[in-house]
Protein backbone atom coordinates (compact mmCIF):
# COMPACT_ATOMS: atom_id res chain seq x y z
CA UNK A 1 0.00 0.00 0.00
CA UNK A 2 1.27 3.79 -1.04
CA UNK A 3 2.33 5.57 2.32
CA UNK A 4 -0.16 8.05 1.68
CA UNK A 5 -3.25 5.89 1.14
CA UNK A 6 -6.53 7.40 2.66
CA UNK A 7 -4.70 10.67 3.25
CA UNK A 8 -5.73 14.20 1.84
CA UNK A 9 -3.06 16.93 1.93
CA UNK A 10 -3.39 20.60 1.37
CA UNK A 11 -1.07 22.27 0.02
CA UNK A 12 -0.63 25.99 -0.28
CA UNK A 13 0.77 27.72 -2.90
CA UNK A 14 0.78 24.69 -5.09
CA UNK A 15 -0.20 25.99 -8.47
CA UNK A 16 3.88 26.54 -9.47
CA UNK A 17 7.26 26.48 -8.07
CA UNK A 18 8.25 24.04 -5.21
CA UNK A 19 4.65 23.70 -4.17
CA UNK A 20 3.89 21.74 -6.94
CA UNK A 21 6.70 20.00 -6.49
CA UNK A 22 4.83 18.81 -3.20
CA UNK A 23 1.85 18.08 -4.75
CA UNK A 24 3.05 15.97 -7.29
CA UNK A 25 4.85 13.87 -4.82
CA UNK A 26 2.11 13.51 -2.21
CA UNK A 27 -0.43 12.26 -4.73
CA UNK A 28 2.49 9.43 -5.91
CA UNK A 29 2.16 8.60 -2.21
CA UNK A 30 -1.26 8.02 -2.95
CA UNK A 31 -3.14 10.87 -1.16
CA UNK A 32 -5.86 13.26 -2.73
CA UNK A 33 -4.59 16.91 -3.03
CA UNK A 34 -5.86 20.08 -2.48
CA UNK A 35 -4.13 23.03 -4.12
CA UNK A 36 -4.86 26.15 -2.86
CA UNK A 37 -3.57 29.30 -4.54
CA UNK A 38 -3.87 32.42 -5.82
CA UNK A 39 -3.41 31.39 -8.85
CA UNK A 40 -5.28 28.44 -11.27
CA UNK A 41 -4.09 25.03 -10.10
CA UNK A 42 -5.72 22.91 -12.77
CA UNK A 43 -1.72 21.92 -14.28
CA UNK A 44 -0.86 20.78 -10.98
CA UNK A 45 -4.11 19.11 -10.29
CA UNK A 46 -3.19 17.15 -14.09
CA UNK A 47 -0.44 16.15 -12.92
CA UNK A 48 -1.71 15.07 -8.87
CA UNK A 49 -4.34 12.93 -11.26
CA UNK A 50 -1.95 11.54 -13.40
CA UNK A 51 0.00 10.30 -10.40
CA UNK A 52 -3.21 7.97 -9.86
CA UNK A 53 -5.10 10.26 -7.35
CA UNK A 54 -7.76 12.81 -6.84
CA UNK A 55 -6.76 16.32 -6.92
CA UNK A 56 -8.91 19.57 -6.25
CA UNK A 57 -7.71 23.32 -7.04
CA UNK A 58 -9.43 25.98 -5.05
CA UNK A 59 -8.23 29.39 -5.42
CA UNK A 60 -7.13 31.02 -2.28
CA UNK A 61 -5.36 33.99 -0.96
CA UNK A 62 -3.75 32.29 1.99
CA UNK A 63 -3.35 36.31 3.59
CA UNK A 64 -7.15 36.52 4.30
CA UNK A 65 -9.20 34.34 6.89
CA UNK A 66 -12.26 34.24 4.75
CA UNK A 67 -10.37 32.62 1.41
CA UNK A 68 -9.21 30.03 3.93
CA UNK A 69 -11.97 29.18 5.45
CA UNK A 70 -13.34 28.89 1.95
CA UNK A 71 -10.72 26.50 0.68
CA UNK A 72 -11.08 24.32 3.92
CA UNK A 73 -14.57 23.63 3.04
CA UNK A 74 -14.31 23.49 -0.22
CA UNK A 75 -11.76 20.20 0.56
CA UNK A 76 -14.09 18.93 3.17
CA UNK A 77 -16.99 18.95 1.21
CA UNK A 78 -14.85 17.19 -1.70
CA UNK A 79 -12.82 14.66 0.75
CA UNK A 80 -14.12 14.27 3.84
CA UNK A 81 -11.34 16.08 6.07
CA UNK A 82 -7.59 17.51 5.69
CA UNK A 83 -5.07 15.15 7.42
CA UNK A 84 -1.81 17.10 5.77
CA UNK A 85 -1.57 20.50 5.62
CA UNK A 86 2.00 21.55 3.66
CA UNK A 87 2.14 25.48 4.43
CA UNK A 88 3.93 26.06 1.07
CA UNK A 89 2.76 29.36 0.19
CA UNK A 90 4.70 32.84 0.61
CA UNK A 91 6.66 35.76 -1.04
CA UNK A 92 10.48 36.86 -0.95
CA UNK A 93 10.62 40.22 -2.65
CA UNK A 94 14.08 41.44 -1.66
CA UNK A 95 14.36 44.83 -0.27
CA UNK A 96 17.20 46.51 1.85
CA UNK A 97 15.09 48.03 5.32
CA UNK A 98 15.88 51.89 4.87
CA UNK A 99 13.93 51.88 1.34
CA UNK A 100 11.04 49.31 2.72
CA UNK A 101 7.34 50.76 3.42
CA UNK A 102 5.23 49.49 6.32
CA UNK A 103 2.95 48.55 3.95
CA UNK A 104 5.70 46.15 2.48
CA UNK A 105 6.38 44.90 5.78
CA UNK A 106 3.08 44.01 6.40
CA UNK A 107 2.49 41.96 3.20
CA UNK A 108 5.30 39.88 3.32
CA UNK A 109 4.56 39.10 7.06
CA UNK A 110 0.45 39.09 6.07
CA UNK A 111 1.38 36.26 3.06
CA UNK A 112 4.06 34.29 4.96
CA UNK A 113 2.92 34.35 8.40
CA UNK A 114 -0.70 35.30 9.44
CA UNK A 115 -1.61 32.25 7.06
CA UNK A 116 -0.74 29.62 9.13
CA UNK A 117 -2.71 31.56 11.92
CA UNK A 118 -5.45 31.09 9.78
CA UNK A 119 -4.70 27.20 7.71
CA UNK A 120 -4.06 26.16 11.18
CA UNK A 121 -7.55 27.28 13.03
CA UNK A 122 -9.49 26.11 10.35
CA UNK A 123 -7.20 22.61 9.98
CA UNK A 124 -6.23 21.85 13.10
CA UNK A 125 -9.57 21.03 15.26
CA UNK A 126 -10.24 18.17 12.68
CA UNK A 127 -6.93 16.83 13.37
CA UNK A 128 -7.28 16.35 16.87
CA UNK A 129 -10.61 15.34 16.87
CA UNK A 130 -9.46 12.40 14.36
CA UNK A 131 -6.58 11.87 16.39
CA UNK A 132 -3.94 12.20 13.23
CA UNK A 133 -2.36 15.17 11.45
CA UNK A 134 0.84 16.01 9.99
CA UNK A 135 1.60 20.31 9.30
CA UNK A 136 4.86 20.73 7.66
CA UNK A 137 5.45 24.57 7.22
CA UNK A 138 8.08 25.94 4.37
CA UNK A 139 10.79 27.96 6.60
CA UNK A 140 14.08 29.00 4.85
CA UNK A 141 17.70 28.59 6.26
CA UNK A 142 17.97 32.73 5.57
CA UNK A 143 16.32 32.32 9.28
CA UNK A 144 19.80 30.57 10.26
CA UNK A 145 21.84 32.98 7.92
CA UNK A 146 20.56 36.05 9.06
CA UNK A 147 21.47 37.61 4.96
CA UNK A 148 20.77 41.31 4.31
CA UNK A 149 17.54 42.95 2.55
CA UNK A 150 14.91 40.63 3.37
CA UNK A 151 14.40 41.62 6.75
CA UNK A 152 10.19 41.26 6.14
CA UNK A 153 11.13 37.77 4.99
CA UNK A 154 13.66 35.98 7.69
CA UNK A 155 10.91 38.15 10.36
CA UNK A 156 7.87 35.89 8.94
CA UNK A 157 10.13 32.66 8.45
CA UNK A 158 11.74 33.20 11.85
CA UNK A 159 7.49 33.64 13.27
CA UNK A 160 7.08 30.53 11.56
CA UNK A 161 10.00 28.34 13.14
CA UNK A 162 8.92 29.62 16.44
CA UNK A 163 5.01 28.74 15.66
CA UNK A 164 5.92 25.34 15.11
CA UNK A 165 7.74 25.05 18.16
CA UNK A 166 5.05 26.22 20.30
CA UNK A 167 2.26 24.61 18.48
CA UNK A 168 3.84 21.21 18.35
CA UNK A 169 3.71 21.37 22.14
CA UNK A 170 0.24 21.49 22.14
CA UNK A 171 -1.02 19.07 20.11
CA UNK A 172 1.71 16.39 20.76
CA UNK A 173 -0.58 14.14 22.67
CA UNK A 174 -3.69 14.18 19.82
CA UNK A 175 -1.51 12.67 17.03
CA UNK A 176 -0.84 15.71 15.12
CA UNK A 177 2.75 16.48 14.78
CA UNK A 178 3.70 19.93 13.56
CA UNK A 179 7.27 20.74 11.62
CA UNK A 180 9.05 23.11 9.27
CA UNK A 181 11.51 22.84 6.33
CA UNK A 182 13.74 25.09 5.84
CA UNK A 183 14.69 25.07 1.66
CA UNK A 184 18.35 26.54 0.33
CA UNK A 185 18.26 28.88 -2.21
CA UNK A 186 15.36 26.57 -4.61
CA UNK A 187 15.58 26.89 -8.58
CA UNK A 188 11.81 28.06 -8.67
CA UNK A 189 9.30 29.87 -10.61
CA UNK A 190 9.26 32.62 -8.33
CA UNK A 191 13.40 32.82 -7.75
CA UNK A 192 14.12 32.22 -11.89
CA UNK A 193 11.56 34.89 -12.87
CA UNK A 194 13.14 37.44 -10.07
CA UNK A 195 16.66 39.00 -9.55
CA UNK A 196 18.83 35.80 -7.70
CA UNK A 197 20.43 34.94 -10.99
CA UNK A 198 21.16 38.76 -12.35
CA UNK A 199 22.64 39.41 -8.59
CA UNK A 200 24.82 36.35 -8.55
CA UNK A 201 23.16 34.42 -5.68
CA UNK A 202 22.46 31.13 -6.96
CA UNK A 203 26.12 30.78 -7.56
CA UNK A 204 26.93 32.40 -4.14
CA UNK A 205 24.51 30.35 -2.15
CA UNK A 206 25.86 27.07 -3.53
CA UNK A 207 29.38 27.64 -2.83
CA UNK A 208 28.44 27.97 0.79
CA UNK A 209 26.64 24.41 0.92
CA UNK A 210 28.07 21.67 1.26
CA UNK A 211 27.09 20.23 -1.56
CA UNK A 212 27.89 22.57 -3.80
CA UNK A 213 24.79 22.47 -6.83
CA UNK A 214 21.93 24.90 -6.63
CA UNK A 215 18.97 22.99 -4.65
CA UNK A 216 15.92 21.97 -6.97
CA UNK A 217 11.75 21.60 -5.92
CA UNK A 218 12.87 17.67 -6.26
CA UNK A 219 15.78 17.75 -3.83
CA UNK A 220 12.58 18.33 -0.97
CA UNK A 221 9.94 16.41 -1.56
CA UNK A 222 11.55 13.03 -0.04
CA UNK A 223 11.32 15.32 3.14
CA UNK A 224 7.69 16.31 3.06
CA UNK A 225 6.71 12.84 1.94
CA UNK A 226 8.65 11.81 5.53
CA UNK A 227 7.10 14.01 7.67
CA UNK A 228 3.46 13.42 6.75
CA UNK A 229 3.84 9.83 6.93
CA UNK A 230 3.02 7.70 9.68
CA UNK A 231 6.90 7.00 9.98
CA UNK A 232 7.67 10.26 11.12
CA UNK A 233 4.70 10.09 14.18
CA UNK A 234 7.65 11.04 17.25
CA UNK A 235 9.22 13.95 15.08
CA UNK A 236 7.32 16.73 15.91
CA UNK A 237 8.28 21.17 16.77
CA UNK A 238 11.19 20.62 14.66
CA UNK A 239 13.20 22.36 11.82
CA UNK A 240 14.44 20.52 9.06
CA UNK A 241 17.39 22.13 7.29
CA UNK A 242 17.16 20.73 3.35
CA UNK A 243 19.62 23.05 2.35
CA UNK A 244 22.42 20.86 0.61
CA UNK A 245 23.99 21.57 3.89
CA UNK A 246 24.55 25.21 4.24
CA UNK A 247 23.34 25.57 7.98
CA UNK A 248 25.19 22.66 9.26
CA UNK A 249 23.86 23.14 12.84
N1 LIG B 1 12.73 29.34 -3.88
C1 LIG B 1 13.57 29.44 -2.88
O1 LIG B 1 14.78 29.65 -3.06
C2 LIG B 1 13.09 29.28 -1.47
C3 LIG B 1 14.04 29.16 -0.45
C4 LIG B 1 13.60 29.02 0.87
C5 LIG B 1 12.24 28.99 1.13
N2 LIG B 1 11.36 29.10 0.11
C6 LIG B 1 9.93 29.10 0.43
O2 LIG B 1 9.30 28.11 -0.32
C7 LIG B 1 7.97 28.51 -0.63
C8 LIG B 1 7.72 28.39 -2.13
O3 LIG B 1 8.67 29.17 -2.82
P1 LIG B 1 8.75 29.14 -4.42
O4 LIG B 1 10.12 29.54 -4.77
O5 LIG B 1 8.22 27.86 -4.95
O6 LIG B 1 7.76 30.33 -4.80
P2 LIG B 1 7.08 30.63 -6.24
O7 LIG B 1 6.96 32.12 -6.28
O8 LIG B 1 7.80 29.95 -7.33
O9 LIG B 1 5.64 29.97 -6.08
C9 LIG B 1 4.83 30.41 -5.02
C10 LIG B 1 3.41 29.96 -5.24
O10 LIG B 1 2.65 30.53 -4.16
C11 LIG B 1 1.53 31.21 -4.69
N3 LIG B 1 1.16 32.32 -3.84
C12 LIG B 1 1.78 33.51 -3.69
N4 LIG B 1 1.08 34.29 -2.84
C13 LIG B 1 0.01 33.57 -2.43
C14 LIG B 1 -1.09 33.84 -1.57
N5 LIG B 1 -1.24 35.02 -0.96
N6 LIG B 1 -2.00 32.86 -1.38
C15 LIG B 1 -1.89 31.67 -2.01
N7 LIG B 1 -0.89 31.38 -2.85
C16 LIG B 1 0.05 32.32 -3.07
C17 LIG B 1 1.94 31.66 -6.09
O11 LIG B 1 0.82 31.89 -6.92
C18 LIG B 1 2.80 30.48 -6.54
O12 LIG B 1 2.00 29.48 -7.15
C19 LIG B 1 7.83 29.93 -0.08
O13 LIG B 1 7.24 29.88 1.19
C20 LIG B 1 9.26 30.39 0.03
O14 LIG B 1 9.44 31.38 1.02
C21 LIG B 1 11.75 29.25 -1.18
Amino acid sequence: MATHEGRTALVTGAAAGIGRAYAKRLAEDGANVVVADIADGAETVGLIEAAGSAGLAVECDVSSAEAVAAAAAAAKERFGTVDILVHNAGIYPICEFKDMTFEEWRQVLAVNLDSAFHLCHELLPAMREQAWGRVVIISSNTFHAGIGGMSHYIASKGGLIGFVRSLAAEVGEEGVTVNSVAPSLVRSKGTTEGPHEELGLFEFVAQGQAIKRTEQPEDLVGAISFLTSDDAAFITGQTLCVDGGWVRA
